[in-house]
């Protein structure tokens, strides 16, 4: 039999088409586990009111499980006429606990302050299962740098060659950028812990329940300060979707750059074929489906983002049912980023490099030309000259169509008389590599030390 939670002042049901559009159980029933957690913590706020016996309690909780347990079976769900999560268990906790002490859960509470209570619950388990989906794409590439601590490639600025590093450095870069989404997540995690149960529709209850004996129940940290702004808001939706917006942004650099160096042109990198795809009419492709996946599905991230900013904005206070709009785009960037995680970790660990074709292409372009000028400087040159100096030698060796290294003694000390032979000591990869040994350079102690510290800043996480 049909339920409906608000039809004593109505003369007819609602119209098929408005029972269509107002229907949101096909997204939100994956709310469900959460919604009895709440019933549970409910019943015992009323219990200790003196709204519920010592006996109607354990009838309740008997039946919120019987429920929980045909739930989780299958052999309980939504039907067509349930508009919401919460209208169906409503059902479902009547056909359990009989109409007589069913009723009495609803007491206290509204859908409005149990949703925002719920979808923050499903939202914050969620932002876990994503942080630890980051930590596995994390170790993919600190694998690739323990494999690789002294492969060399051509660090690049404009996407042209700038100073050669090491390759290590370059993964350990996307590392630290994923350390922070990580940390955004659980510094997220931190305001989303406010349990918004006890601000009734938007007012409060007047029944004397305790909001923090529920939220301390559901695992949150403190009950809404404001009964208005517990219904009303959902910047936590909005943060959190900026978090995994900005993850999928720092997740698509990391995919593009594989699209280029799986290139033939590139050559840096080849796709193991357990992690590409083939092409259905020309038989040599590979395809990077993965990590274009990855770019594609940020732009989907943020469009999620923007969508919810754009349903929130301007809405008066309290709530509008404009906020059931609230659960879809982030589901779907929940949802989306399960699927990506596993996909990019997996893509990333089997990456084979071509670190000889690396070290090749690393000293290309006059990637050394810095070095020059550094080492004049070291003579007691001023860096202003030192780069005009360092320049005319990129001139030179590019008209003979030779490395910095090949030029002549007199062709250095005709472009400066400082130029000794003894500047091609740094005129090599490795010379350059090893002498950026600041804190956070290339030089492969600092690598090390870098990769040394990432579980530590992990394990804080
Ligand atoms: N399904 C609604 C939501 O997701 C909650 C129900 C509130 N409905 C209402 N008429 N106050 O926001």
């Amino acid at each position: 039999e049909p339920v409906q939670l608000w039809g004593g002042r109505f003369s007819s049901g609602p119209a098929d088409a408005l029972a269509a559009l107002s229907a949101s159980t096909h997204f939100d029933w994956r709310l469900a586990p959460y919604d009895i957690a709440g019933s549970r913590a409910h019943a015992r706020v009323l219990h200790a009111a003196k709204l519920l016996t010592d006996d109607e309690l354990a009838g309740m909780l008997a039946a919120l499980d019987r429920l929980a347990a045909d739930v989780e079976s299958g052999a309980f769900t939504p039907t067509v006429a349930d508009e919401d999560v919460h209208t169906a268990l409503e059902r479902g906790l009547l056909e359990r606990a009989g109409a007589e002490l069913g009723g009495k859960l609803r007491a206290g509470r509204s859908r409005n302050d149990q949703v925002a209570t719920l979808f923050r619950m499903w939202l914050r388990d969620a932002a876990r299962r994503v942080a630890a989906g980051v930590v596995e794409v994390v170790e993919a590439l600190l694998a690739q740098a323990d494999r690789h601590p002294d492969a060399v490639m051509p660090g690049r600025t404009h996407l042209q060659h700038a100073q050669p590093v090491l390759l290590a450095h370059h993964l350990l870069a996307h590392v630290q950028a994923l350390l922070r989404d990580v940390d955004r997540l659980r510094d997220w995690d931190r305001r989303a812990a406010v349990s918004s149960y006890g601000s009734g529709a938007l007012a409060g209850s007047s029944l004397g329940l305790d909001p923090a004996a529920v939220a301390a129940e559901l695992g949150f940290d403190s009950a809404a300060a404001n009964s208005m702004d517990g219904v009303a808001s959902r910047d936590f939706a909005a943060e959190l979707a900026f978090c995994l917006a900005m993850l999928g942004v720092d997740l698509s650099r990391i995919a593009e750059e594989v699209i280029i160096w799986t290139t033939a042109e590139f050559g840096y990198a080849v796709l193991d074929d357990a992690w590409a795809t083939g092409s259905s009419i020309m038989p040599q492709k590979k395809n990077p489906d993965i990590a274009e996946l990855t770019r594609g599905k940020a732009g989907r991230l943020i469009g999620n983002l923007t969508g919810l900013l754009a349903v929130l904005k301007a809405q008066p206070l309290t709530y509008n049912r404009d906020l059931q709009e609230d659960k879809e785009p982030l589901f779907d960037s929940v949802e989306q980023l399960e699927l990506l995680l596993p996909a990019i970790a997996g893509m990333v660990a089997t990456l084979r490099f071509d670190t000889d074709r690396l070290a090749a292409l690393a000293p290309a372009g006059f990637t050394l030309a810095t070095d020059v000028a550094e080492w004049l400087v070291r003579q007691g040159v001023p860096f202003r000259v030192a780069h005009e100096a360092a320049g005319d030698c990129v001139r030179i060796a590019e008209s003979r169509g030779v490395g910095l290294d090949e030029l002549t003694d007199e062709e250095l000390t005709g472009v400066h008389p400082a130029l000794s032979p003894e500047v091609r000591d740094v005129l090599t990869v490795e010379g350059s590599v090893a002498s950026r040994d600041a804190f956070g350079g290339t030089a492969p102690t600092r690598v090390a030390e870098q990769r040394a510290a990432v579980p530590e800043v992990l394990g804080e996480l």
